[in-house]
């Protein structure tokens, strides 16, 4: 049977007190410190780290066709630190990891950095967002040791179209991709589709109907200005939840949709009576969901991230180089979410402030999706 992070912890250490027994049969931190929260109530329990910059694409709502200024290899965290940065956090009461990117497969060591965090006491779930592309390569490997969740992003079922907003080909590597996390028993495995006016809205339904007999979740993400200044621009191309959900349920409607429960960002989730899979729409720039936002982001260079709209930095990095021992790492991530702001305007509007310039041009200063891992 394939590893799995949710029922296959070692419990190989010694014993010690009472509660630290305790905490090793549950696979808890033997030493856990009070959870990360913010001034507005809200706990963070959700790391999302991206282990590279480089990805194997180039989607034109993420980058330009020659790539962005990607970091120097020594300016990315290593896996030691990835895996001391998530023992620090599972002792803060983070649970589940999400590795991104850039494309995290691009990193030739990511079965090891999963593998390695699987195993991390207080862990409950390892997940990954890829393109797909090279996942096959990676897959078996990946299951066994012990992923949960992968998430594919795919934004077009058509091969011309792949090569429009990807600048590749591979949208049938993609689909087996899907097919091959299905069959692999990837207890979650799901597809995130950017859903832009002009370029595939027409396809709505189409990704609907793939959960009708695969046990997937399709998720219509709304559009950010988070492209690098490629095709942003005045918006134009932004589609927002409220039209999508409509036209869902529109469609739907005579069939009986019902909606569904989903993950934090699945605001709005459906399922069609008899189908295998659901879908839903993440309201990511209208950020109808950052109350009840529990993500904590660490970029491939090393910033802490209190959101994904905000430019403040805390360069854990430079901390981790510098010797900085738990408690400062620890005092670092308290900091960061002291300073969160109530939710993704406020923090967008903070970052026009620190950058004396108008909050309508901040989203031309921040870069590509690529160096925020999503
Ligand atoms: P699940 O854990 O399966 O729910 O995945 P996820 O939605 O957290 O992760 P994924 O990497 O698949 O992210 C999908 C997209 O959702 C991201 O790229 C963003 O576009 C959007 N998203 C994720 N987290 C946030 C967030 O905190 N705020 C906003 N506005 N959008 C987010
Ligand atoms: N707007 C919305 N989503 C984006 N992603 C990348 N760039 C953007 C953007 N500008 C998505 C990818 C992937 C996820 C990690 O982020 O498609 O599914
Ligand atoms: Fe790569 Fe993802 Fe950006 Fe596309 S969206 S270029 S797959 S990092």
């Amino acid at each position: 049977m394939p590893n799995n992070s949710l029922n296959q912890k070692s419990l190989g250490a010694q014993a010690g007190t009472a509660s630290a027994v305790s905490a090793l049969q549950e696979n808890l931190p033997a030493h856990p410190l009070p959870p990360l929260q913010d001034r507005h109530g809200r706990t963070f329990d959700y790391v999302r780290i991206a282990v590279i910059e480089q990805c194997n694409l180039r989607c034109t709502y993420c980058m330009p066709e020659e790539g962005v200024q990607f970091k120097e290899k020594d300016m990315v965290l290593r896996t030691d630190e990835i895996l001391r940065v998530v023992e620090i956090l599972a002792r803060m009461g983070v649970r589940k990891v999400r590795y991104t990117g850039g494309e995290p497969t691009v990193r030739s060591d990511i079965v090891d950095i999963v593998e390695r965090t699987v195993k991390v006491p207080g862990v409950k779930a390892v997940h990954m967002t890829t393109n797909g592309l090279l996942f096959p390569k990676y897959a078996k490997a990946l299951r066994d040791a012990g992923l949960f969740g992968v998430n594919i992003s795919l934004d077009t079922l058509k091969a011309d179209k792949f090569e429009t907003i990807t600048r590749r080909s591979g949208v049938d590597k993609v689909l087996e991709s899907i097919d091959l996390a299905v069959e692999l028993g990837f207890p979650r495995v799901k597809v995130n589709v950017v859903l832009m006016r002009g370029f595939n809205e027409d396809e709505l339904l189409d990704f609907c109907e793939l959960t009708k007999d695969k046990p997937i979740t399709v998720r219509f993400i709304e559009f950010m200005p988070f492209d690098a200044h490629q095709i942003w621009e005045n918006g134009q191309h932004f589609a927002s939840a409220a039209d999508l959900c409509g036209q869902i349920e529109r469609h739907y409607k005579p069939q009986g949709l019902a909606p569904s429960q989903g993950t934090r960002t699945e605001h709005h989730m459906y399922q069609v009576p008899g189908y295998a899979g659901k879908f839903g729409v993440i309201p990511a720039f209208t950020r109808s969901l950052c109350g009840n936002c529990s993500r904590i982001r660490v970029t491939a260079d090393g910033s802490i991230m209190n959101c994904l709209y905000s430019e403040a930095p805390y360069y854990l990095r430079d901390l981790l180089r510098r010797g900085g021992t738990d408690d400062d790492i620890v005092a670092l991530f308290r900091k960061a979410f002291d300073d969160k702001y109530k939710d993704g305007f406020e923090a967008k509007k903070a970052a026009s402030v620190a950058a004396k310039i108008n909050v309508s041009d901040i989203s031309r200063s921040r870069a590509s999706m690529t160096q925020i891992g999503g």
